[in-house]
């Protein structure tokens, strides 16, 4: 491809395609691995997996393989009968859980939707219905209504409002702020474990314990938005239980079918028995495609070993990237697990993306202020030390003019 093509395609989606993101001025066309191609054939390293969601890279053979083979034979059949493959997820995500049954959706935030009702239905169950939800200040659980409802940043709620009314935000890692807020009220608390829009911020322990508390004595639900550290992007299933945890809903997506969209609300048997035919549903969600990519990453992460990769290569990262940031003043905090990683900068705004993509990787972002790195799950420690080293020259570049 030519850069007139290029030109072509930035031309064409500014005609036609509603402008919603801003994107960055690069046309990728090809992927291998951790390594992605402009159509210039420019190559850089992906520290970003499209957000957490590329877990076995990109052009993985055997996921190509089984989406390949699933769709020559029946993509799609609606949630109207059976087929083979979306009972065999939900076993897989509940042996990885300790959560025994699964709503298998198509995104993060119909995951969250699937959560927020099944808690409301929890409580109208029991007839004593409760409309309330406590949520995060700094946390980010999706774009439809009840997913932006819980959701604090005002720029995402604003134009949007009103939204749903009985949502009371605590301040994030203040137990003191959760235990005053959470009321016999309340249906369900809901945060991330590891806030991933809001800065890579793990939950303090204290916080967790909190939340633990703060549900043992109003029976609120707690749901645990796994979506973007969930599915062995610390190294763990899920960070839930790093903290101690025990959600009673769990909300997945991104790397669950490693680029195929699918989401998975995954549910305790106190709330799933108060769960009627009918209750909730969706055309897509569970279908034979998604699903089958959706076991091909679930296979790589127990079966092949892919998360204890990630425990293994996450300490080398933390390594390599405590070593940078002691190089750079602009870096004020590193912060993450596995490979959930953010590095806090001194300034908000920098132009930290586009010196990464002139040197050859991917990187974004965040909460102003923090660089986030979600690699693809199956990156190796030379990958790592190669794109790192980029990031350190970025850092460098972007350092020295800040
Ligand atoms: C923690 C968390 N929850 C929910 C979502 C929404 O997921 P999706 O964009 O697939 O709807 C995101 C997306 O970034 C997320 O990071």
């Amino acid at each position: 491809m030519t850069t007139s093509v290029v030109d072509e395609v930035v031309a064409r989606e500014s005609r036609y395609v509603l402008q919603t993101y801003k994107r960055n001025p690069v046309t990728l066309v090809r992927g291998n691995g951790v390594r992605l191609y402009d159509a210039d054939g420019k190559e850089y390293f992906d520290l970003l997996s499209g957000i957490g969601v590329a877990a076995l890279g990109h052009a993985h053979a055997g996921l190509a393989r089984a989406v390949a083979e699933q769709a020559q034979t029946l993509i799609h059949t609606s949630n109207l009968f059976y087929h083979p493959y979306q009972g065999q997820v939900a076993e897989r995500l509940s042996q990885l859980s300790g959560l025994p049954r699964a709503f298998i959706c198509n995104s993060g935030t119909e995951a969250n939707e699937a959560c927020l009702k099944f808690a409301r239905r929890y409580w109208h169950t029991k007839g004593a219905p409760r409309a309330e939800f406590v949520a995060l200040d700094e946390s980010f659980h999706g774009r439809t209504f009840g997913s932006l409802s819980v959701t604090s940043d005002p720029h995402y709620r604003e134009p949007f409002e009103p939204l749903l009314p009985s949502v009371k935000f605590v301040t994030t890692n203040d137990p003191a702020s959760l235990l005053a807020a959470v009321s016999t009220s309340t249906a369900a608390i809901i945060a991330e474990p590891i806030l991933g829009e809001g800065g890579i911020k793990p939950l303090t322990p204290a916080f967790a314990a909190a939340i633990t508390e703060a549900c043992a004595k109003t029976g609120a639900l707690f749901i645990a938005d796994e979506v973007q550290s969930g599915m062995g992007r610390t190294g763990q299933p899920f960070h839930f239980a790093a903290l101690g945890l025990e959600p009673h809903l769990v909300s997945v997506g991104k790397a669950l079918g490693g680029g195929v969209p699918v989401g998975a609300a995954l549910i305790g048997d106190e709330v799933a028995d108060t769960i009627k035919y009918g209750d909730h549903g969706t055309t897509y969600g569970g279908n034979l495609l998604a699903c089958r990519a959706a076991l091909c990453v679930l296979e790589e992460l127990t079966d092949r070993g892919l998360m204890a990769h990630v425990a293994r290569v996450g300490q080398h990262v933390e390594q390599r990237l405590r070593a940078i940031a002691a190089k750079h003043r602009i870096v004020k905090e590193v912060r993450g697990k596995g490979l959930m990683w953010g590095l806090d900068l001194a300034q908000p705004k920098l132009p930290i993306v586009a010196a990464g993509l002139e040197r050859g990787v991917i990187v974004n972002l965040t909460a102003d202020t923090v660089v986030r790195l979600l690699p693809p799950l199956v990156i190796t420690e030379a990958e790592a030390d190669d794109a790192l080293g980029r990031l350190d020259a970025a850092l460098g570049a972007v350092g020295a003019g800040a």
